[in-house]
C-alpha cells in the first residue's frame, strides 16, 4: 500500500494529466484534491485525445475508483456535461464518487469571477479563467457556501442561497435565483447516485491496502499561500492541499511526484522573470503547442527557471520528478537555465515573496549545448543524446531531487522510466 501525490511545480499545465494517466495503471484511486474546472488536463491514449477538468486522470482504466475529493470546487453542470461526454466516446463513469462535502460553483460565483477581473484595474488583472473558482472558493472560506449535499436538500439549499441575497450583489431577479435553484436541484438528482462521505471511503480503501494516488491541478506558483499573489488561483495546488483536500494527514504520504516541464510556460497575468517575448518564445510556443486546454488562450513561454524549482522542490518536499516536454526542445541550438535572479545588484537564489522585487528580477542563466534529434521515440534513457541527458542532469543536481520519468511526447507511451 502507498500513498502517492502528484504537483504541478511551476505556473501550471506541466502535463499533470499525461502523468497520472501513465502512473494511475499501478493505483487502484485517483483522488483530485483541489482546484475546479480551472484545471485542463489533457490524456493522449492510442491517438485519441481526453481534456478532463474535473474528472480525476484514472478515468480512462475501467478498473479505477476516482474520487472528487472535498477540496475541489464543482461546477455541477460542467460535470454533468463531462461525464456525459466521456460516456458518448464510450468511457464509463461507473467508478465515479464525488466528495459531499466539496463546494459548488454557482451560476452566480461564475458572473462574480467576470465583474470581479473587468473591475480590477489593469495592473491588478489576474486573468481568471473565469470559472468562478475566486468566488466560490470565498464562500466556502467565509461559511456561506453551498455543498454538493446541499444539493439534495431542497429546503437546505434554498435557505444557503436565499441568505446569500444575490439580488443585492449582482442585481438578479427573484425569479433567476429560483430558476437556479430548480436547476441545482435536477443536477443534484442526477449526481446523487455519486455522492459519497469522501473521508470514510478514502479511509476503508486506505485500510483494505489499496494503492491511492492524489492528482493537483494548476501549480505551485499559482498556489494561494505560496505563489505569486495575488496572480494566484484560490486553492493550494501544493502537496498540503492533498491533505486538506483529501482527508488523508501527511504522515500517510510517501511520494510526492513533482511534474517540471522543461521550459516554463504561465497562462494569464503575473510575474514571469525567464519570459522569451522572442522567437524562441514562439518556438516553444509553437513546438510545445502551448495554447490553454481550458481557455485557449496562447501560454507565455521562457526558459527553465530553478529558483522556481528549488522552491516548489521545498514547499512540496519532492520525493521525485517527472520531468516532460523535453522533446520540444529539439532543435534549439542554444538551451538556459536561470540559476539566480540578479534584483537591484543583488544575486538572489530564494525565490522573493515579494511581488515588485520579482518584477524587477533579471535572470540570470547557465548556458547548455541543444540538441536536433527528434527524441520522441526514445524509449531508454541511454538513447537520448548527450546533450539532452547534460541538461536533465543539471536540473536533476540542482533540484537535489530524482527525475524517475522522463516524458518525449503526448501519448501514454512516450516515457522514459529511469
Ligand atoms: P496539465 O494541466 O498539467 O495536465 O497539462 P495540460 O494537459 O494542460 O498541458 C500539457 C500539454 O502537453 C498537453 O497538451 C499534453 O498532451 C502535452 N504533453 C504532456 N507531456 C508531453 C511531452 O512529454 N511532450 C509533448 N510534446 N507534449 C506533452
Ligand atoms: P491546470 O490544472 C494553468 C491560472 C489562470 C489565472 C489564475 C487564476 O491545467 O494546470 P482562476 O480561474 O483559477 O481563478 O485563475 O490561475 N490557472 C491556470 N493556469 N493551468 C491551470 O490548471 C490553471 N488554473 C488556473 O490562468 O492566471
Ligand atoms: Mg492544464
Amino acid at each position: 500500500m502507498s500513498i502517492k501525490v502528484l504537483i504541478g511545480t511551476q505556473w501550471g499545465d506541466e502535463g499533470k494529466g499525461k502523468v497520472t494517466d501513465l502512473l494511475a495503471e499501478k493505483s487502484d484511486v485517483v483522488i483530485r484534491y483541489q482546484g475546479g474546472n480551472n484545471a485542463g488536463h489533457t490524456l493522449v491514449v492510442n491517438g485519441e485525445v481526453f481534456k478532463l477538468h474535473l474528472i480525476p486522470s484514472g478515468i480512462l482504466y475501467n478498473n479505477i475508483l476516482c474520487i472528487i475529493g472535498n477540496g475541489v470546487v464543482i461546477d455541477p453542470e460542467i460535470l454533468l456535461q463531462e461525464m456525459d461526454g466521456l460516456t458518448e466516446r464510450g468511457i464509463s463513469v461507473a467508478n465515479l464518487r464525488i466528495s459531499g462535502h466539496a463546494h459548488v460553483i454557482l451560476p452566480f460565483h461564475r458572473m462574480l469571477d467576470h465583474l470581479q477581473e473587468e473591475g480590477r484595474s489593469q495592473d491588478n488583472k489576474i486573468g481568471t479563467t473565469s470559472r468562478g473558482i475566486g468566488p466560490a472558493y470565498t464562500d466556502k472560506i467565509s461559511r456561506t457556501g453551498v455543498r454538493m449535499v446541499d444539493l439534495l436538500n431542497e429546503g437546505k439549499l434554498t435557505n444557503r442561497i436565499k441568505e446569500k441575497k444575490w439580488g443585492e450583489t449582482l442585481g438578479v431577479t427573484e425569479q433567476q435565483v429560483q430558476a437556479v435553484i430548480q436547476d441545482l436541484l435536477k443536477f443534484g438528482e442526477k449526481l446523487k447516485p455519486y455522492i459519497v462521505d469522501s473521508v470514510s471511503l478514502i479511509h476503508k480503501l486506505r485500510k483494505e491496502g489499496k494503492e491511492i494516488f492524489l492528482e493537483g491541478a494548476q501549480g505551485t506558483m499559482l498556489d494561494v499561500d505560496f505563489g505569486t499573489y495575488p496572480f494566484v488561483t484560490s486553492s493550494n495546488p501544493t502537496a498540503g492541499g492533498a491533505c486538506t483536500g483529501s482527508g488523508i494527514g501527511p504522515t500517510m504520504i510517501d511520494d510526492v511526484i513533482g511534474v517540471v516541464k522543461a521550459y516554463t510556460t504561465r497562462v494569464g497575468e503575473g510575474p514571469f522573470p525567464t519570459e522569451l517575448k522572442d522567437d524562441t518564445g514562439e518556438f516553444l510556443r509553437k513546438n510545445g503547442q502551448e495554447f490553454g486546454t481550458t481557455t485557449g488562450r496562447a501560454r507565455r513561454c521562457g526558459w527553465l527557471d530553478l529558483v522556481v524549482l528549488k522552491y516548489s522542490a521545498n514547499v512540496n518536499s519532492l520525493t521525485s520528478i517527472a520531468l516532460t516536454k523535453s522533446d520540444v526542445l529539439s532543435g534549439l541550438k542554444e538551451l538556459k537555465i536561470c540559476k539566480a535572479y540578479k534584483i537591484d545588484e543583488q544575486i538572489v537564489t530564494d525565490f522573493p515573496s515579494d511581488r515588485e522585487m520579482l518584477e524587477r528580477a533579471v535572470p540570470v542563466y547557465d548556458t547548455f549545448k541543444g540538441w536536433n534529434e527528434d527524441i520522441s521515440g526514445c524509449k531508454k534513457y541511454s538513447e537520448l543524446p548527450l546533450n539532452a541527458r547534460k541538461y536533465i542532469e543539471a536540473i536533476e543536481k540542482e533540484m537535489e531531487v530524482p527525475i524517475n520519468i522522463v516524458s518525449v511526447g503526448s501519448g501514454r507511451e512516450r516515457t522514459i522510466i529511469r
